[in-house]
């Protein structure tokens, strides 16, 4: 029996053009942007995969309670409702607002850590790893080895190594650790999610030593579902009920909401801490704004509030982890090299592969990144060399999907334009750098085709 086309479960209230350009177009743009798809104007995309943080499509219910948003300086109802929401999903009993997740992220280190503390993390996420440094704690990866190799299929791939993290426990001392973080799902790993098994091996591990345990939440709904797909036992659970148990194990949250809040911003940070919670608002004042707003306007806490339960919905879960998995399965059938197996928001390229003639000083991520812009209008990012210098060891382009805003049809124009790109991929040209920053050079280089 033919399988039926995955439908998206909504329908279209509202309609934003996108424009179509001409490939003579594309190739002056392309080049006024120094081959940087971050300088090119989003008016000049078609399709837009540079991120799913903050891109996602609001819902009929999320603009309604975005009128019933409650601007009170202090205490206002807005504010109930979006901590009653995460409470009723989350579990923790402070919940504390923040304008997106790196400030809730640059707080919880602040009051957490000190100079020459150690944070385990499956992967730390790069904005993670920077509030991590700047107060001068170690960010210290351990996934397990197997995420480290891209063709491998793991049902579980963003899972931490319990072994090293015992290892580095006992070597180092629970007491330079103040906290252990686990990344749901792990986005610089390729977006794998981690099982429930896992977090109950960290938090027991953590237990015996007296760690807090963390969850870097941001796509907690979509981890949720791949337990539900993969992990033994958890079949018929909802998942809302697979995402109480997952933070039952944690002693705190940090959230972007950008992501499985399906809002265009915000965050949070949780504990169950009483003292720690006071000290977080504190700072919160400080830099964010009152406890019960944390730079966030009343309208969009009620967006996050009613985004927050959507994400949760089997239907869209399933449309969702189904179109990236289209997306992957279908080029990776062609022969295209891929982080395998397909993550939840995203679907990874591995140009190292894709273009073996390319060496790794000519960027082939950035090379492959230029091509799908050239051919189809496309805008991906790459993560590889132009990113992270010679300390990458992968070079990727991510094509990261936004939440509710392509349909089917936009997904197979992306398969189609990606295998035109792979058959003439012998003739794609490196990059040499022509301008760098002596920081995050990826957002601002510019670069030129060689030969
Ligand atoms: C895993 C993870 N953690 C933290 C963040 C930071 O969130 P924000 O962009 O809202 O500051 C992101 C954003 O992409 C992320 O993917």
């Amino acid at each position: 029996m033919p399988t039926r086309p995955i439908i998206e479960p909504f329908r279209i209230k509202s309609v934003e053009p996108i424009r179509r350009t001409t490939p003579a177009e594309r190739k002056k743009l392309i080049e006024d942007a120094g081959y940087n798809l971050f300088l090119v104007p989003s008016e000049a995309i078609l399709i837009d995969l540079l991120t799913d943080s903050g891109t996602s499509a609001m819902s009929t219910e999320q603009w309604a309670a975005m009128m019933r948003g409650d601007e009170s300086y202090a205490g206002s109802p807005s504010f109930t409702r979006f901590r009653n929401s995460i409470v009723s999903i989350f579990g923790f009993h402070h919940v504390i607002p923040t304008h997106q997740g790196r400030a809730a992220e640059r707080i919880l280190f602040n009051v957490m850590c000190k100079k020459g503390d150690i944070v385990p993390n499956n992967t730390h996420f790069d904005t993670t790893r920077a509030n991590c440094e700047f107060v001068g704690a170690h960010a210290v990866d351990i996934p397990i080895p197997e995420a480290k190799e891209p063709a491998h299929l793991h049902p579980f791939k963003g899972n931490m190594d319990t072994a090293k993290l015992t290892e580095l426990i006992e070597r180092e001392g629970a007491k330079k650790i103040p906290l252990v973080m686990l990344t749901v799902t792990n986005n610089s790993g390729g977006g794998q999610p981690v099982s429930l098994g896992n977090i109950r091996d960290v938090k027991q591990i953590c237990k015996k030593h007296g760690i807090p345990l963390y969850i870097d939440a941001c796509r907690f709904a979509e981890n949720a579902y791949f337990i539900k797909l993969r992990e033994p036992g958890y079949a018929d659970k909802s998942p809302r009920d697979i995402a109480r148990e997952m933070f039952s194990y944690a002693d705190g949250c940090t959230m972007s909401a950008k992501k499985d809040g399906l809002a265009n911003i915000g965050g949070f940070l949780c504990t169950n801490d009483d003292l720690l919670a006071q000290q977080e608002k504190d700072l919160l004042i400080l830099t964010e704004g009152f406890p019960t707003y944390g730079g966030l306007a009343g309208r969009d806490l009620d967006a996050i509030a009613v985004g927050l339960n959507e994400a949760l919905e089997e239907d869209y879960l399933q449309y969702r982890i189904a179109s990236t998995a289209f997306l992957g399965n279908h080029i990776a059938q062609e022969g295209v090299p891929i982080v395998q197996p397909p993550g939840g928001h995203a679907i990874y390229l591995d140009a190292r592969a894709f273009l073996p003639h390319i060496p790794v000083s000519q960027f082939p991520g950035v090379a492959l990144a230029v091509e799908l812009y050239l051919e189809g209008g496309i805008r991906s990012v790459e993560i590889g060399t132009l990113m992270f210098g010679e300390h990458a060891t992968m070079d990727l382009v991510r094509l990261a999907i936004p939440r509710r805003v392509y349909t089917q049809s936009h997904i197979e124009y992306v398969v189609e334009v990606i295998l035109d790109v792979w058959r003439r991929r012998d003739n794609i040209p490196g990059y040499a750098l022509t301008h760098s920053a002596p920081f995050l050079r990826h957002f601002t280089a510019r670069l030129k085709p060689l030969g």
